[in-house]
């Protein structure tokens, strides 16, 4: 359904030489990917290896130097229906729950502004108050929360109601950039239960980024490891006792301890 070839990504380098000299570094090297549909890829790596940055490149939010990214067929960067495609296609849900929500804004308009993602797509919303009340409760939650503000959530249950609005728009993939990270071990289940669930309850395909392998093995099919911008490894979830991959294996014994 997704796929990248030869992608390469590179920043302007804060530190020049020369003024005149434009220096890069360069983040991503030639990944290739296929991600089909129904999947859940959990990608690994270290702070700095570039997962974020595959990240933006996949929603469209930064244009690779070089290489191709296609959704069904067609190319996003590029081409007018690529973009639209993944605006209707693709949802991302970002570890910073306290941000993502704008704290001036209700639990309820938090998620309208998924539902009207959706609108936009040209898909009437018939009933609002049941749409709202069956988001939550499709997360957990209930309608009580609707007129709370963010602050008023705690850190699971406001990523709760991030990861309804990103289900609002009806996507089919959906992005987690370190989204579970900065919850503590308990909630951490809890949602990964509920991603589970809804992935089974909604078809969904999923990326899922994170530096941490445990909540890979719970939740992934297949494992990426990323050092310094390349791929080290992939391989399904099932086989990772086999990997090669030395950083891979470093992760391995640190759990296994
Ligand atoms: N906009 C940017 N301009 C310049 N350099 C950038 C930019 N975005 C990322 N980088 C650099 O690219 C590299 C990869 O960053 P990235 O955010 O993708 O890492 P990451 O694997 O997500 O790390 P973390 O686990 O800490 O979130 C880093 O060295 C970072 O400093
Ligand atoms: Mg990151």
């Amino acid at each position: 359904m997704i796929t990248l070839e030869n992608i390469c990504v590179s920043f302007k380098s804060e530190h020049q030489k020369k003024w005149f000299e434009t220096t890069r570094t360069q983040v991503l090297f030639d990944i290739n990917l296929s991600i089909p549909k129904g999947s859940c890829i959990g990608i690994l790596g270290e702070s700095g290896s570039g997962k974020s940055t595959l990240g933006r490149v996949l929603c469209g939010l930064l244009k690779p130097d070089s290489g191709t990214i296609t959704l069904d067929g067609v190319p996003i960067y590029g081409s007018k229906q690529g973009r639209k495609l993944l605006q209707q296609k693709l949802s991302v849900v970002f570890q910073d729950y306290t941000t993502s929500a704008n704290p001036r804004f209700s639990i309820q308009e938090v998620l309208l502004e998924g539902i009207r993602a959706r609108q936009r797509k040209g898909e009437p919303v018939k009933d609002l108050a049941a749409e709202l009340s069956g988001l939550l409760s499709l997360v957990g939650l209930d309608d009580s929360f609707l007129s709370r503000f963010p602050h008023e959530l705690s850190g699971g249950q406001l990523q709760r109601v991030c990861i309804a609005r990103a289900v609002a728009c009806q996507p089919e993939v959906i992005l987690f950039d370190e989204a579970i990270s900065s919850l503590d071990a308990h909630t951490q289940v809890q949602i990964m239960d509920l991603l589970q669930e809804l992935k089974e309850k909604l078809s969904l395909t999923y990326l899922f980024i994170t530096h941490d392998l445990t909540s890979i093995t719970y939740l992934c099919d297949e494992v990426l490891f990323l050092y310094h911008g390349r791929i080290t490894d992939h391989r399904p979830v099932c086989t990772l006792h086999q990997t090669t991959d030395a950083y891979a294996k470093k992760l391995l014994q640190s759990i296994l301890i």
